[in-house]
């Protein structure tokens, strides 16, 4: 018996990053997966190199009519949506003086408003379904706040708010919805969002001093998807390498 047998999930933002690796172990774990990006070469070649278990579907999160498509696409594929995991993410850096509204508002369109339209779009199909399990991707900088990355911020914020409002509003219909946080991980993203930085260097106070792998935000996402969590909901999961508890300072600790 695998951790996700009879499971059936949309994984958005799956073509790369995080995203694709979610979707393998979701796989090797027993799970039916459907890949939801815009960049169709890379979702195609994941699905492919993963097998039956898996299909690819063009989605820009933000486009509320295509939801509804990728949610009949992967019904007729593999029965109903049981899992979904609301991982399409984007960043990027402005101070507050200079950045424009549509950029302000372009990242949150994709990063929250994407993310509240693939509930909305799964919700009643998962009900139906007898429940499931919504894992929604914030980051550190949903608890926090970073100079000159107000936009980013402010989305994954708002993630955990809208994690904790699902939660409250489907919990007794039997879907759970959970927050992931990861700290800086090893990813295009993560990498082009330190802009050439050295990763020990931003991280030398971290409790555990190093950058994150995509591996060890995928287990918890597994977690969260299998029925091994069927007693949490509405909560904030950190994989950060211990970067929110505190930093180590050489004279006290
Ligand atoms: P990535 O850039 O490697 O992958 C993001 C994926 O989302 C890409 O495949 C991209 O095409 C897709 N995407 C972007 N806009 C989309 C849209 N409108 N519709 C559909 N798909 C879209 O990034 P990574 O690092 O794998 O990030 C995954 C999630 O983890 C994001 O939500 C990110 O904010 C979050 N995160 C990442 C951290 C890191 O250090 N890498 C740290 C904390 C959170």
């Amino acid at each position: 018996m695998k951790r996700l047998d009879g499971k059936v999930a949309i994984i958005t933002g799956g073509a790369t990053g995080m995203g694709a690796t979610h979707a393998e172990a979701f796989v090797a774990e027993g799970a039916q997966v459907m890949l939801a990006d815009v960049r169709d070469e890379d979702g195609r070649r994941v699905a492919d190199a993963l097998g039956s278990a898996a299909r690819y579907s063009h989605l820009d999160v933000t486009n509320a009519a295509a939801w509804p498509d990728v949610v009949a696409s992967t019904v007729e594929a593999f029965g109903p949506p049981t899992v979904l995991v609301n991982n399409a993410g984007i960043t990027a850096w402005g101070s507050v003086v200079e950045e424009e509204v549509e950029s302000f508002r372009h990242m949150l369109d994709v990063n929250l408003v994407g993310t509240w339209l693939g509930i909305k779009a799964v919700a009643e199909v998962m009900i139906a379904a007898g429940g499931g399990s919504i894992v929604n991707v914030s980051s550190d900088a949903g608890m926090r706040g970073f100079g000159n990355l107000s936009a980013y911020v402010s989305s994954k914020w708002g993630v955990r708010g809208l994690t904790r409002s699902a939660a409250v509003e489907f919990g007794h219909r039997g879907i759970r919805v959970n927050a992931v946080l990861p700290g800086l991980i090893d990813t295009p993203m993560g990498i082009e969002s330190i802009r050439g930085a050295d990763p020990a260097v931003i991280l030398a106070g971290s409790p555990i001093p190093r950058i994150g792998r995509p591996e060890e935000v995928t287990a918890m996402i597994v977690f969260l998807a299998s029925d091994e969590s069927s007693y949490c909901t509405g909560a904030d999961f950190l994989a950060d390498g211990g970067m929110l508890a505190g930093t180590v300072s050489a004279w006290r600790d």
